[in-house]
């Protein structure tokens, strides 16, 4: 399981200092075993922790920070937007200009089709819209997600995780929740008319990085228009260049009913959105009014870390360079004891001989002061999602500590 390869035990260890303890006795922790990393502060790739020791960051806060961390366009956008007003009103009653800006923007860079942009506080929300959206667009209650996929850890968005180990102390949940088998075509004959979405990742994250296949995902699509169901992309890991296209589904050239976004989005801000079109979208409007409403939703000073974050990824090579890093870093960390390397550009997935060797293995990177995480659902993987603004040299000295960290296991 994913906590059970942290070998960090802040509490059990015998010189706990007094922030580790209050930590621990005062923020709400989600497992026995966190990180513990004491952060100082974090600059472009690297994190501070309070002992001055410098990490190097190969997970940007899974898949958060891909312009690295503390983005001087980032800091500034903040800096403006906070002079001139915060929050003024719940979502959707005011006119703001940096909303209706960051919206259009978003819109350019899409089909036509994916023209309206509800704003959201987390890709979890994203995933709640999104699922509301499709009834309401469909009339219909069953929704179909993927084996092993994540969407979110609300109950709603949670009903469409396949991994009961995670979720059967929170039943029951959403009835009318089919899953499928990613990239099996056979199981898409659980998509019927009575199917109002399916949502699906195009690169699995939390299972390891498993990449969709063209056949499947043409199939997927065929299926949805002839039952009439919503097909929803959950961009939410693979968006904003993480994959080496600004979407993932610009790969493969098929369009989605509804994307959601968050994660990376901010620039390190909490934001989210699901986007359709207006049609779509426009059916929370009416009859009811009101279809989806949150108090915080596009915040004003993280849709300005929104836009300065889609301004620098468009004007600069980020994007453009990520699969050339993404080969000189898998090139880099070749090794005798990796069995597979999966990836679509910089999101990668490395698989180990078992879940022990992964337990060595992060603790050992740790030390070494590299910053590397697990998947919630493959055990015997660990995860490479290093911000996009990584240099050749750095990934030549993550390359350098994680052969030696193999070389030693
Ligand atoms: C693919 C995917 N969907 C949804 C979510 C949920 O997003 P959040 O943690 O912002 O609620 C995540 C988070 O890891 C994710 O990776």
């Amino acid at each position: 399981m994913f906590y059970e390869n942290r070998l960090v035990l802040p509490e059990k260890k015998a010189k706990v200092d007094q922030q580790k303890s209050d930590f621990i006795k005062h923020v709400g922790q989600t497992s026995l075993i966190p990180h513990g990393l004491e952060v100082a502060h974090a600059k472009g790739m690297y994190i501070f922790d309070t002992k001055g020791e410098q990490y190097l960051d190969l997970n940007a806060g899974i898949a958060v920070s891909s312009m690295g961390h503390s983005h001087p366009n980032v800091l500034e956008a903040i800096k403006t937007q906070s002079e001139k007003y915060l929050h003024t009103m719940v979502y959707g009653e005011h006119i703001q200009a940096v909303q209706v800006s960051y919206a259009k923007l978003l819109s350019e860079q899409l089909d036509e089709s994916l023209s309206s942009v509800f704003y959201v506080t987390s890709g979890t929300e994203a995933t709640e819209g999104a699922m509301k959206l499709s009834r309401r667009v469909t009339g219909r209650y069953e929704l179909i997600a993927c084996k092993n996929a994540y969407h979110g850890s609300t109950l709603g968005a949670e009903s469409l995780m396949s991994q009961t180990w995670m979720t059967q102390a929170y039943r029951p949940h959403l009835p009318g929740i089919r899953f499928i088998e990613f990239n099996n075509i056979e199981s898409l004959s659980a998509i019927t008319e009575k199917t109002a979405g399916v949502f699906i990742e195009l690169v699995q994250g939390c299972a390891g990085v498993q990449v969709i296949e063209k056949a499947f995902l043409q199939a997927l699509k065929e299926r949805c228009v002839e039952t009439g169901a919503l097909l929803i992309f959950d961009e939410i890991q693979t968006g904003f260049g993480r994959t080496g296209k600004l979407f993932a589904h610009q790969h493969w050239n098929i369009l989605p009913d509804i994307m959601l976004i968050a994660k990376a989005m901010g620039g390190g801000m909490p934001i989210g959105a699901f986007v359709s079109s207006k049609k779509y979208m426009d059916h929370f409007t009416d009859d009811p009014p009101l279809g989806h409403i949150n108090t915080f939703g596009g915040h004003p000073v993280c849709v300005a870390a929104a836009q300065a974050t889609l301004e620098t990824l468009l004007e600069s090579d980020l994007i453009s360079r990520v699969d050339q890093k993404a080969e000189l870093l898998i090139r880099e960390i070749s090794h005798a004891s990796i069995k597979e390397i999966r990836h679509k550009g910089l999101m990668i997935g490395v698989d180990l001989a078992d879940a022990v060797m992964v337990k060595k293995f992060l603790h050992a990177a740790k030390e070494a002061r590299l910053l590397i995480d697990t998947f919630l659902f493959n055990e015997t993987s660990f995860r490479l999602a290093p911000p996009l603004i990584i240099t050749e040299e750095e990934i030549k000295l993550a390359g350098a500590k994680i052969t030696s960290i193999l070389n030693n296991l």
